[in-house]
């Protein structure tokens, strides 16, 4: 009796398996790794705005210079491309190339130089925006080689109306003077919307 009954589950386990494993091969891989689908489900952009503190305009500056290398200091930009130096951020996000543009948002986060022989950085910040169009986070991480003119970096996800949010932002230095002063042009596209 006993053994007639584990035959018997084992019948149903193997019947189940078979009846389930097809619609999981169905479901893998997940659609949007198709190629065609690859269109953005949002697209947005934005500007924003840094202003690095040079011992001089601590009244405006909306970033710093928080570590060093033991060869350089926390006032002025290091020499050999920067690196080294980490960069701490709280810039405002505008709709248009004007600083100052109604902010509808602030960027923040880190950014770190990371190569001597070019200008390169890692970027690892959040879009908070708070305006009435939209309220929550979209969160970036990723390589920054400044130097190309458009560079692209992961939104690796969201919060508040990006829930769940993933995409790609193509930054482009829109302008920048000197070691004091840069604007960014982030062009966002969501490939996963909820
Ligand atoms: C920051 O303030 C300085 C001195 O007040 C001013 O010259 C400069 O234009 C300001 N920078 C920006 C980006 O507003
Ligand atoms: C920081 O470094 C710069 C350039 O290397 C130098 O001119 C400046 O005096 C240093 N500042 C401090 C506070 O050490
Ligand atoms: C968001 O904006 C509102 C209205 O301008 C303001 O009262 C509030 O303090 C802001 N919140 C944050 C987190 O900046
Ligand atoms: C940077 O630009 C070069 C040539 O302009 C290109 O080959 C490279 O893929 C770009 N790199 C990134 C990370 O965008």
């Amino acid at each position: 009796m006993a053994l007639k009954s584990s035959t018997f589950s084992l019948f149903l386990f193997s019947f189940l398996l078979s009846t389930i494993t097809p619609s999981f091969a169905h479901n893998y891989p997940p659609k949007h790794t198709q190629k065609s689908l690859r269109k953005p489900c949002k697209s947005m952009s934005f500007y924003f705005h840094d202003v690095l503190y040079n011992g001089k305009n601590s009244k405006n500056a909306t970033s710093a210079i928080v570590g060093a290398p033991a060869w350089a200091n926390t006032t002025i930009i290091a020499g050999q491309s920067h690196f080294g130096d980490l960069i701490i951020f709280d810039d405002p996000i505008t709709m248009t190339n004007d600083f100052h543009s109604k902010a509808v948002g602030r960027a923040q986060g880190l950014y770190v130089y990371d190569k001597k022989e070019v200008f390169t950085a890692w970027l690892g910040f959040s879009f908070v925006f708070n305006s009435t169009e939209h309220k929550g986070t979209l969160n970036f991480a990723g390589a920054d080689p400044l130097m190309n003119k458009t560079r692209d970096i992961s939104i690796i996800g969201g919060t508040g109306d990006f829930f769940m949010a993933r995409g790609v932002a193509t930054l482009m230095t829109d302008a920048y003077e000197g070691d004091v002063y840069f604007r960014l042009r982030a062009d966002i596209k969501l490939y996963e919307c909820w």
